[in-house]
């Protein structure tokens, strides 16, 4: 059964607008409108709405996560890629935090076997989920995981 209705937040950080000039090997060969209308039409096969937000600019980003919370309210859940700013922006922790609302961490590439400093996540546990190294596939899998948990939190 699909959540007709139900919006996603679909946010990338720093340097995700470069896909497409990236090691395509760690981050395919996509660029991020690419990427984007991809993930909006795996959405729209469950039933979900999305809107996407990017920027290179870690206190836009903490703008956007609060805007999220409203009121009034802007998404029911959130699905984050926020590139290197996972691995250290406590900013951006504090502001997911406030923002308060179902999150999954999602990465193209698959941190836990690149560098040690990309293996720590500052947000990890206040997201329910995280998927690494799926590549864009990856965001197909969160969508569904994302409308699970939103229709969990209904019942
Ligand atoms: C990334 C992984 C991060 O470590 C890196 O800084 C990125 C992209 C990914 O999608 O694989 O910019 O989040």
């Amino acid at each position: 059964m699909s959540t007709p209705g139900k919006r996603i937040e679909v946010m990338h950080g720093v340097n995700l607008d470069q896909l497409g000039r990236r090691d395509p090997l760690l981050y395919g060969t996509l660029t991020l409108p690419e990427l984007e209308q991809r993930v909006a039409e795996d959405a729209r096969a469950l039933g979900l709405d999305t809107r996407f937000f990017h920027t290179n600019h870690e206190g836009e980003f903490v703008e956007r996560l609060h805007a999220l919370r409203g009121p009034p309210t802007e998404a029911d859940a959130i699905l984050l890629n926020p590139g290197a700013w996972t691995h250290y922006s406590w900013a951006i922790r504090d502001a997911l935090e406030i923002a308060g609302l179902p999150a999954l961490e999602i990465h193209l590439s698959d941190v836990q076997s690149r560098e040690p400093w990309r293996r720590v996540s500052v947000i990890g546990d206040l997201c329910f989920a995280r998927i690494s190294g799926r590549g864009p596939d990856g965001y197909g899998e969160a969508l569904a995981l994302l409308r699970d948990e939103l229709q969990a939190v209904e019942a």
